[in-house]
């Protein structure tokens, strides 16, 4: 028998809602084809962007997304995107596949995509190649108010109120694609391009720092000591794979029961990670002004066959819904530190939460994971005890349930997913209610997938909660997720 204990009393903090973030990056068919189709398109589009896709991710409420990388954010010059797009200077995209980039979507696109979501922009801004002035130049384009050469080109290409952007990254993997820098070169580095990041009249910058990679955890203790103070987050970037090394990878819908475990393994050492970069961060900064910004996260797994290796696209399959499902419960329980995440990366590309062929979209189980959690976005954390056993193949083992609760609007919401792989499991909740109880539930084989003009997979209501004195039961299917509110 699992038991959770449900404690609305007892709380952490407030899940902030951009730990329900995304990425998208300039990389394969996501911004291009996936996000942007331009105006003349014949797909349905507003401004560039296609409507579909932009509705998808309205309905989950996406609260912010990062751009343009990536390791393309240490390659990107900004002035390269604004302007007449046929007068845009062309590049190769070293990092992903050597296509041609034509620049024509950019800042100003960047800024329309977020005004459509209704989601607050996060750029990353480039350390590894560009200059300072560059970037001190970006944010005087994005933010000034003022009568400057840099904001009169900005006025020219169509937009006399500057955006004011909040979320302001400072390079991106600074110790690999962004420049191979030591932390101590790093820190060094941040303190100054940052300097030269402006607060304009109207706007207040958030700085975020290039964090670790995994369990790097001595770049977290040298950007701390030496940069600490000068930052409002640091990033960290984990993704879950099977297989003996990054050039071994597992794939997307083959499986067996050892890289199904496996993967979630991967999954749940995001706790770890969190715990450990963040009692470093503690030592710094005990009061938390710091925010941990998980900016990349998610499975990578082969690419599907047929398709351009540097385009990184696989399928998604109700594998990768657990591995969601147990990531934002991690997120959400560890909230007094993680204050964004985003899920690498939004459209046809890893773990996205749609795919996009033609003039076709597909919401994938993972679309469908961020629509059931979506309730716990700006609600209370409340203290959630998990007693359950531990389950696996061979050495891969994970706990059999994961769950994570909030309070909103007098509603509790229990999140709760079990990671077995073909046993059901019988659940029961402490938890106060007044008899108003209502749950939605995502189930389906692992290897079960959506596809173009198939896409079995959907959140249905939720039949079979028992309510209990002073709680629930209910029985949860294998490789099934659930949200269940309480009144
Ligand atoms: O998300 C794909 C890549 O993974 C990003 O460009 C990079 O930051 C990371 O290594």
């Amino acid at each position: 028998m699992n038991r959770i204990t449900v404690n609305p009393d007892r709380s952490v903090g407030t899940i902030n809602r951009n730990i329900y973030g995304h990425f998208s990056e300039h990389l394969g068919r996501c911004i291009y084809g996936g996000i942007y189709v331009g105006e003349d398109s014949p797909i349905p589009n507003v401004n560039g962007m296609r409507a579909d896709v932009v509705e998808a991710l309205k309905a989950i409420r996406i609260p912010v997304l990062r751009w343009p990388g990536g390791c393309f954010a240490d390659e990107y010059h900004w002035q390269d995107g604004i302007g007449p797009r046929d007068q845009r200077r062309r590049m190769v995209n070293t990092n992903w596949g050597h296509v041609v980039e034509d620049n024509s979507f950019g800042t100003h696109e960047f800024l329309e995509l977020c005004r459509q979501l209704g989601c607050a922009p996060y750029i990353n801004a480039n350390v590894g190649s560009g200059t300072v002035r560059e970037m001190a130049e970006w944010v005087e384009y994005l933010n000034s108010p003022g009568d400057s050469t840099v904001v009169r080109q900005r006025w020219a290409n169509g937009r006399k109120e500057p955006w004011n952007v909040k979320y302001f990254g400072v390079g991106n993997e600074s110790w690999g694609c962004g420049g191979n820098m030591r932390p101590e070169y790093y820190a060094d580095e941040y303190r100054r391009y940052q300097t030269y990041c402006r607060d304009y009249p109207g706007s207040r910058l958030y700085r975020i720092a290039c964090g670790p990679g995994e369990g790097d955890y001595r770049w977290t203790e040298v950007l701390m000591e030496r940069a600490g103070r000068f930052m409002d987050a640091l990033t960290l970037h984990h993704y879950s794979l099977t297989g003996p090394d990054w050039n071994h990878k597992g794939r997307a819908l083959r499986f067996d029961k050892g890289e199904y475990y496996e993967l979630l393994q991967h999954a749940a050492y995001m706790d770890e990670l969190i715990t450990r970069h963040g009692q470093i961060m503690d030592r710094f900064d005990p009061e938390k002004r710091v925010g941990l910004i998980v900016d990349e996260w998610g499975t990578w797994h082969q690419v599907e066959d047929g398709t351009n290796p540097g385009f990184l696209y696989q399928q998604n399959a109700m594998r990768d819904a657990l591995v969601a499902a147990i990531t934002l419960n991690i997120f959400n329980r560890h909230c007094d530190r993680v204050v964004m995440a985003n899920l690498a990366q939004t459209v046809n590309v890893l773990q996205s939460v749609v795919l996009t062929d033609g003039d076709r979209m597909v919401l994938t189980p993972t679309w469908h994971v961020f629509d059931l959690y979506k309730d716990h976005q700006d609600a209370r954390a409340a203290d959630c005890f998990v007693e359950t056993d531990r389950i696996g193949e061979g050495k891969w083992r994970v706990d059999r349930v994961s769950a994570s609760a909030s309070t909103k609007d007098g509603a509790v919401t229990l999140t709760v997913a079990n990671c077995a792989m073909d046993e059901a499991a019988d659940v029961t909740v402490r938890v106060p209610h007044s008899g108003e109880i209502s749950g939605r539930l995502l189930a389906g084989a692992p290897d079960a997938y959506n596809d173009f003009g198939d896409a079995p997979l959907k959140a249905v209501p939720f039949e079979g909660i028992r309510a209990e004195d002073g709680g629930l039961a209910f029985t949860l299917p294998p490789c099934g997720v659930a949200a269940i509110t309480v009144k």
